[in-house]
């Protein structure tokens, strides 16, 4: 299989902050790939060094079987980074035929602009964009040179649910072409639903890596559910499987590494009231994944780099998952 990128033991400090610790990881030519962690956890900073923007001090970063300069100097990568830049007073069809015009082998601007779905904005100045519209001018800039590699940091942050549906249609339709596409989200559901694989970041280090499915796998959560009906919690933690106990209503929730021994044991006690068994989530496995305590810790695949350590970062405006953590603690 051809590697798009690949990093080697890269390590990055920001003064006292090490933002990267010993990341390995490549990136196969053609694959969609989620770089899934909190604020913090180094998501930025692994694409900045991939872009060629900043240099790792240890470790090496490959493009394109070259340096990251070379591989961006050739066209060969388009980027939406976090910060917007100010956009001039430019119609939306100038700055994007201009910025394509500066690329060996760019997209007619036309195509870029339906890709982006903004077909019809193309006379539109785009200083009048509204923020969707603005977002999704900054994804046709980034496609305009026609990249073999496209990397999206955040790219939705600031859209509302219609505008992020839209908005991953057209990755999709940009990675349907053969392209390779790395995009970064704190968004679980986002990882889930439009990577092929996902690798989890913590503290600069990758503590997951795989597909949606293969993540919950290593996890090994299963939910096992039943109505308590006014009945006592005690030894539920103790059952076969049973990793975890949160007590929802009236409803007792078993976070289960085996759900069938979980649920016998339930038949053989008589607690079987309206039962339930669903596999857990990727928020839940992400949750184990990175949790800093010892229930995190024997969860960690193989991928793992070994045991984080130290308190976790602030986790922003989205679903806040040291909070949900708790909840399933308790
Ligand atoms: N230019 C910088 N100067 C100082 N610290 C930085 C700089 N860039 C990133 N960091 C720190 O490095 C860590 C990783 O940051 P970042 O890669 O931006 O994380 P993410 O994108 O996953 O939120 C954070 O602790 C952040 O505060
Ligand atoms: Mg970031």
């Amino acid at each position: 299989m051809t590697e798009a990128a690949r990093f080697r033991a890269v390590g990055k400090r920001f003064g006292a902050v090490q933002a990267l610790r010993g990341l390995d990881l490549g990136i196969a030519a053609g694959e969609t790939l989620a770089l899934l962690g909190r604020n913090g956890a180094g998501k930025s900073t692994t694409i900045a060094l991939l872009l060629g923007l900043d240099r790792p001090d240890d470790g090496e970063v490959e493009l394109f079987g070259g340096v990251p300069e070379a591989a961006v100097r050739a066209g060969r990568v388009g980027a939406m980074l976090q910060e917007g830049q100010p956009v001039p007073r430019a119609t939306v069809k100038e700055l994007v035929s201009f910025v394509a015009s500066t690329y060996p082998r760019p997209l007619p601007w036309r195509e870029a602009l339906e890709l982006a779905g903004i077909g019809e904005l193309a006379e539109r100045r785009a200083d009048r964009l509204s923020g969707g519209q603005a977002q999704r001018l900054r994804f046709a800039l980034a496609v305009a040179g026609g990249p073999e590699l496209l990397v999206l940091d955040e790219p939705t942050a600031a859209l509302d649910v219609e505008a992020r549906r839209a908005f991953w249609r057209s990755m999709r339709a940009y990675a349907g072409r053969g392209n390779t596409v790395l995009f970064s989200t704190h968004y679980l559901e986002e990882a889930d639903g439009n990577a092929d694989r996902i690798v989890v970041l913590d503290q600069g280090r990758t503590v997951a890596d795989g597909t949606g499915e293969a993540i919950k796998r290593a996890v090994g959560a299963t939910l096992v559910a039943f109505d308590l009906a006014g009945g006592s919690t005690r030894g539920l933690r103790g059952l076969p499987g049973v990793l975890a106990l949160e007590v929802r209503g009236d409803r007792a929730v078993l976070r289960s590494s085996d759900s069938d021994a979980t649920v016998l044991a339930l038949a053989a006690a008589g607690l079987v009231r309206g039962l339930s068994v669903t596999p857990a989530s990727l928020e839940d496995a992400f949750l184990t994944l990175t949790a800093h305590d010892s229930a995190g810790a024997d969860a960690r695949t193989d991928a793992s780099a070994g045991a984080g350590t130290g308190a976790g970062t602030g986790t922003g405006a989205t679903p806040d998952p040291a909070q949900s953590y708790e909840e399933a603690a308790r």
